[in-house]
């Protein structure tokens, strides 16, 4: 494209500073506390979008908080590309772990990333790879070269289970119609081999309450003659999982669909390698289900992990006492035809069914999603090889991740709409934990490569129309 690389180089330091503004403010949505902070940033993302180019902006309420929604349009009869990202964040904590504070940017090099990365909470998860998107869309106005029709739908609930905006979404659908829907909110493989994410995994998130004694018992005076419900709530998890490493919920795998050998084989070839690893988490063995590679296991097959357990006394010193109740946290990590609802049903049941009757259980449901996989075959998909391929200099490998972004089957359901998941972060970027960055080189390379993918994805669909 004309002037693309131009542009960014003479204007890269000013989306540099932009992007910094934005992490400033703390938009973490699980915490209330945080509210008016996710507000701000609502706004601000509203702001950037307009002196980008987009002709109508609105903060769309919602129960929740608002969707930032904005659209250029150039002429009906040409396509549409409906963006979507999010202004949320994870929370930071914990705070002690990180090096620089996770709302104060800070621009450091790393091994990885030589030019610099910038580390923030919510660099790369999403607001530096929704920003890209921004930035692009203000080359393509500002040079006269948007080749199609563009919609913006920036959401503040993606980190707490997007309840707003399956809301939204299914109040708006002549609204939200578009042709493809395009997202950056996952990674790649490197930044000398590029990927496109072609599957993400669907999600079930419970939590359970086991219940023993109606109080905290002294441990002398009970202890041997009553549940204690952390000894028995330890033991239901440890049941999850049998020797193999198998889920042991009963019905759990009948839907997941399992792969040819040449399905297999093909995801194989992906570069990969385990002593690395290895080596970046700090561990002398992977775990996993039987039967399995690594990025077999992180990708086309379910898990069951706790990501929470509490109960008792934790504080300092000791306290002798048999709790009254003990919790978890779990969540289910999905694979394509396995139902979220069904699932989240058969553990239900089942958690239920291996409780002693020495203890009341309850399960409560939190949010869920379905597995999402993209055609390779797609047009969008070719589009975004393409690009990729302009860019990078070597053709991108479809890569399938194990990481959820629940609304994009709803894209699929509700709007009839296929995702292209153009992700330019790094697996090292650490989102979600302490020291979160995206480098420099993503966030440019993001925004030359967006700009190519309307230009290809806009010209094969008008040739496949004539
Ligand atoms: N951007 C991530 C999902 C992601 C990251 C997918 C990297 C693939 C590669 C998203 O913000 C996220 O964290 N999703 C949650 C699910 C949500 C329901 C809380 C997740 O995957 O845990
Ligand atoms: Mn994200
Ligand atoms: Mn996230």
């Amino acid at each position: 494209m004309e002037n693309l690389q131009a542009y960014i180089d003479q204007h890269k330091a000013r989306f540099i500073q932009e992007l910094i503004d934005l992490l400033k403010i703390p938009s973490v949505s699980a915490n209330s506390a945080y509210s008016q902070d996710v507000l701000r940033t609502a706004a601000a993302v509203k702001d950037a979008l307009l002196s980008a180019g987009c002709e109508v902006v609105e903060i769309c309420e919602t129960p929740g908080y608002p969707i930032v929604y904005g659209e250029k349009n150039i002429d009906p009869k040409l396509p549409t590309i409906l963006v979507y990202g999010h202004y949320d964040v994870q929370p930071a904590d914990p705070l002690d772990l990180w090096d620089s504070p996770p709302f104060s940017p800070l621009i450091k090099k790393t091994s990885l990333h030589p030019e610099g990365a910038i580390f923030a909470r919510g660099a790369s998860d999403d607001k530096g790879q929704m920003f890209m998107h921004v930035k692009a869309l203000e080359f393509m106005t500002e040079n006269e070269q948007l080749p199609c029709n563009v919609k913006f739908m920036i959401e503040g609930e993606e980190e707490i289970g997007s309840e707003s905006l399956a809301w939204f979404v299914k109040q708006n659908q002549e609204k939200l119609s578009n042709d493809i829907v395009l997202i950056s909110d996952t990674g790649m493989i490197s930044n000398t081999q590029p990927s496109i994410t072609t599957g993400l995994r669907g999600m079930s998130y419970v939590e359970v309450e086991v219940t023993g004694p109606n109080r905290d018992l002294h441990s002398g005076l009970y202890g041997g003659a009553v549940a204690n419900p952390i000894n028995i709530l330890s033991k239901m998890i440890a049941s999850l999982h049998d020797k193999d490493n198998h889920i042991t919920i009963p019905g759990f795998y009948d839907k997941v669909q399992s792969l040819s050998a040449t399905e297999r084989n093909e995801m194989a070839k992906a570069p990969f390698s385990l002593d690395a690893y290895k080596q970046a988490l700090d561990i002398k063995a992977v775990y996993g289900e039987n039967g399995f590679s690594t990025c077999e296991r992180t990708s086309i097959r379910p898990t069951l992990d706790v990501n929470g357990i509490w109960g008792g006394y934790t504080g300092e010193g000791a306290k002798t006492v048999i709790p009254s109740k003990a919790f978890a946290k779990i969540s289910m990590r999905l694979v394509p035809n396995q139902n979220w609802e069904e699932i989240t049903t058969l553990f239900q049941e089942h958690f239920n069914n291996i409780a002693p009757k020495a203890v009341r259980v309850k399960v409560t449901a939190h949010h869920g999603g379905q597995a999402y996989v993209t055609p390779t075959e797609h047009i969008a998909y070719q589009a975004a090889n393409k690009a990729y391929t302009d860019t990078f200099g070597v053709q991108p490998l479809p890569q399938r991740s194990g990481g959820s972004i629940p609304i994009v089957s709803l894209f699929e359901k509700e709007l009839s709409s296929k995702t292209i998941l153009m992700g330019f972060g790094l697996d090292s970027d650490a989102i979600h934990s302490p020291n979160e960055h995206f480098g420099i080189f993503n966030f440019l390379k993001g925004i030359e490569t967006i700009p190519l993918f309307y230009k290809y994805f806009n010209k094969m669909i008008l040739e496949k129309q004539s």
